[in-house]
């Protein structure tokens, strides 16, 4: 099965050659489609100014043999139109596959150059910890779902609690910045975008809007990834031997702000274009990886496949890691809160007090997903409300249960509030 798979897939390369000739007559035909459309609108304006006598096209005067004419002329035209998009169809046009953006080839230097000319800013932040900037966001539009927007509320709540105790800068975009790269993959060219407009960032932390924090003490061990770019909550054997789907999860991770990271979204972004790209994209996606549903390319699988396909490539620069939850799935986590504040406390990030909790598949914002709406909202509100206990309990409150948003008093004010709370 394996080797079947090693060879049976085609690289990244060869596909990209495949898709860009096909792209390349696809803009022709689209061109060609919306100059008939221009032509069938004028003559659509011909028509009606005639029918209902405009002056600017008709003398008052016309006759009706005119008319004729001038109709028998625009058939001409749209004759000739369908000939010469006949003959065109052979001629290519811009044949490049998607790019991300120009290509940059030296941003290592223009990084430390921008770094030594800006030292008063520099990468590294006032307690001489790597500088990040986290980046999230949803859509422009109001949810589908009307009790999606408080829970992006609450979400972003989440991610700025636990931003500003730890120094790190929040990035909220709402935009659709490229529309080819629309859904799971508008996280591309965002973070690129990011990376090159704050060369003071080391890092970029992707984070979904369905991801939250739930441990508000755990810092990310960043002297770890000394040696690498980027940072994934992922499985080395589910990854490069299982070529698994699920081997590794985009929901949360971590990039250098380098030139390996730009030179990886180039490699990445290929199969995102909205369409038949995409399309086409996912069915090589479900054929090379293992447990793959069918469905357009996504993100995570293409990340998985690139790792797979170019591993001597990219591979020694990504950490998997899976000593922390970086990104932990929700359905094994939320049903043991309670138990956890019994036996642990905030810190550990793993197993016992889970630094991320991440509603993969619930989409709070759209009207279906792939989980009930209700369990989904029930348990969002819950490690919402573990998490704000973390927060709460420095000011003197928590959470009556996880399952409500009303709050009592731990501790009662004092005339000496900060000998309380800098003992
Ligand atoms: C990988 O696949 C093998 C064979 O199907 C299985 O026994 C093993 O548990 C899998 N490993 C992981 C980490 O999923
Ligand atoms: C706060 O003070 C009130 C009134 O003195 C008292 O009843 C209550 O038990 C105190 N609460 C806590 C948490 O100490």
């Amino acid at each position: 099965m394996r080797e079947r798979l090693k060879k049976g897939l085609p690289t990244v390369d060869s596909w990209n050659q495949a898709w860009s000739g096909r792209k390349g007559k696809q803009v022709q035909k689209t061109l060609n489609n919306l100059k008939v459309t221009i032509i069938c609108g004028f003559v659509t304006i011909l028509v009606l100014r005639g029918t209902m006598g405009g002056t600017s096209f008709y003398s008052p005067a016309a006759t009706q043999d005119e008319n004729l004419a001038s109709s028998r002329e625009t058939r001409r035209i749209l004759a000739a139109q369908k000939l010469d998009e006949e003959e065109e169809d052979p001629v290519v046009g811009p044949d490049l596959p998607y790019s991300i953006g120009p290509k940059i080839k030296d941003w290592n230097e223009q990084r430390a150059l921008w770094l030594s000319e800006n030292p008063h800013i520099g990468a590294k932040t006032a307690n001489g910890k790597d500088r990040f900037l986290l980046v999230t966001g949803s859509q422009p539009q109001v949810c589908e779902n009307a009790v999606g927007d408080h829970y992006l509320l609450k979400s972003i709540k989440n991610k700025v609690d636990y931003c500003r105790l730890h120094d790190i800068e929040i990035f909220y975009n709402m935009a659709h910045l490229d529309k080819e790269m629309a859904g799971f993959w508008s996280k591309l060219p965002l973070i690129r975008k990011l990376m090159l407009a704050h060369p003071e960032s080391e890092w970029i932390w992707w984070m979904d809007s369905d991801a939250m924090f739930t441990d508000m003490v755990f810092e990310i061990p960043i002297d770890r990834y000394k040696d690498h770019n980027l940072v994934v909550h992922g499985f080395k054997e589910k990854v490069y031997q299982n070529k698994s789907w699920v081997g590794l999860n985009t929901g949360s991770f971590l990039m250098r702000n380098c030139q390996w990271s730009l030179d990886l979204l180039d490699a990445w972004a290929p199969m995102g274009p909205k369409g038949p790209v995409r399309m086409e994209a996912g069915k090589l996606l479900t054929q090379s990886l293992a447990g793959r549903p069918k469905f357009e390319a996504d993100d995570q699988s293409a990340l998985i496949y690139l790792l797979i396909t170019q591993k001597e490539l990219w591979a020694s620069k990504v950490y998997l890691e899976e000593s922390y939850y970086l990104h932990g799935y929700w359905m094994i986590i939320v049903d043991k809160y309670e138990e956890l504040m019994k036996n642990y406390h905030p810190g550990y990030g793993d197993h016992r007090w889970p630094f991320v909790t991440h509603f993969v598949g619930c989409k709070p914002c759209n009207k279906v997903g792939d989980y009930p709406a209700e369990q989904c909202m029930k348990q969002m509100e819950r490690a919402f409300n573990f998490a704000d206990n973390q927060i709460l309990q420095l000011y003197g409150f928590e959470h009556q249960n996880l399952g409500t948003g009303k709050v009592k008093r731990i501790w009662n004010d004092t005339a000496d509030p900060l000998h309380l709370l800098h003992p």
